[in-house]
Order: structure tokens, then C-alpha cells, then sequence
């Protein structure tokens, strides 16, 4: 099983990139995770939709062929990161990569909802008709990782019960694949 991670933050340290390292190495039995950089994307332009960049165009053929993907997005404002969204906007236009793709979406901040706003937000930007993914049922399956400064050692998710939350979503994630 072949998934692609995105990554909502571009930050050196960025815990959502060491929640995304820890899905990648703790799994890494079941599947393979691979990010794909985001952040060379350039801004979205309806004009180039049919047509796009060659990085663009690169980019929405690794999702295509993608089993899955992962998200890790932090929260900015209450929403999804502006280059998290740019991404999504590219593959809801000319060919809709996301579409019936299952998607899981993961978040981690320093506070004490773990992304919760953003990830409400992202879930219904990912049910628009141009991404219509297919996501696990938000009740009991919203890996909000709150509080990070104490749940990240050494770029890994090393809280016990986070882990154990994140192991069973993940199970489930892999049935829905
Ligand atoms: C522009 C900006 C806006 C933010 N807005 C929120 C927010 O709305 N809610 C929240 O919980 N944290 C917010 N934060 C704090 C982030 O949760 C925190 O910076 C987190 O570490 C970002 O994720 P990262 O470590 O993956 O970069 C914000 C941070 C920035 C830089």
C-alpha cells in the first residue's frame, strides 16, 4: 500500500511533520508514506487548471496513483494553512486526483483544541464535489493532537495514549484503503 503525506506547515520544526515522520515509521509494515512537497506548488491559477505546471502536473500525478493520503495540517486563524489550501485547489480542477481517494487528516498545535477548527474546515473543503474523497466518519476518528510541546520528543509523537488513539484510527484508515 502506497500513501502520499501532505504537510499544512512549513516550519523547520513543525510537529505535524513529526506526527507525519511518526505515521511513517510506525506503520511502515502495513504501508509506505512518502510526503510530497507542497510547498514548491506554485499559487493556483484558473487560467493554467487544464493545463497546469509542470510541477503541478508532476505533483497530481503522485496522488493519482497514491492508495491513500495523509494530511497533517496545524491550525492558522482557525482554518487549514493558505498552502495547504493552495494544494487542494490544484487537484479539484482539471483532473480531480482526490476524488473517491481515501484521505486521512491528522493535525497536531500547541493549544487545547489539536487543529479541531481547521480540521472541521478541511473536512468540508475535502466534501466539495471537485475533492469528494473518501474520509473516515468524523465521530471517534479525529486524531487531534493538542498540547504538543509535550507530546513530540525528537521529531517523533511519543504520547502513550495519543499513540494508542492513533493506532486504532490508523487500523480503521487501512480497512477503508
Ligand atoms: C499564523 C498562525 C496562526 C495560528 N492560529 C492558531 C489557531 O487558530 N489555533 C491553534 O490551535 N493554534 C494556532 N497557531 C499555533 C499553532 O498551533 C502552532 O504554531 C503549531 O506549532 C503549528 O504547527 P507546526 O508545529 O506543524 O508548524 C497559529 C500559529 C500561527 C503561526
Amino acid at each position: 500500500m502506497e500513501l502520499i503525506g501532505l504537510l499544512g506547515s512549513l516550519r523547520k520544526d513543525s510537529y505535524n511533520q513529526a506526527l507525519l515522520n511518526t505515521v511513517a515509521d510506525r506503520y511502515k509494515s502495513s504501508f509506505t508514506l512518502s510526503i510530497a512537497d507542497i510547498s514548491t506548488l506554485p499559487f493556483f491559477n484558473q487560467d493554467e487548471e487544464n493545463s497546469p505546471p509542470p510541477v503541478v502536473e508532476a505533483f497530481k500525478q503522485r496522488i493519482a496513483q497514491a492508495d491513500g493520503v495523509v494530511i497533517a495540517t496545524p491550525e492558522y486563524n482557525w482554518s487549514v494553512p493558505g498552502v495547504l489550501k493552495n494544494a487542494l485547489d490544484w487537484m479539484s480542477r482539471g483532473q480531480k486526483v482526490l476524488v473517491g481517494k481515501p484521505v486521512l487528516v491528522v493535525g497536531a498545535s500547541t493549544g487545547m483544541m489539536g487543529t479541531l477548527r481547521a480540521q472541521l474546515h478541511l473536512r468540508e473543503v475535502l466534501s466539495s464535489p471537485g475533492l469528494s474523497c473518501r474520509m473516515l466518519p468524523p465521530g471517534g476518528n479525529e486524531v487531534l493532537v493538542t498540547f504538543s510541546q509535550d507530546k513530540f520528543e525528537n521529531g517523533q509523537l511519543t504520547d502513550a495514549p495519543t499513540l494508542a488513539f492513533l493506532d486504532d484510527v490508523v487500523r480503521k484508515f487501512i480497512a477503508l484503503v
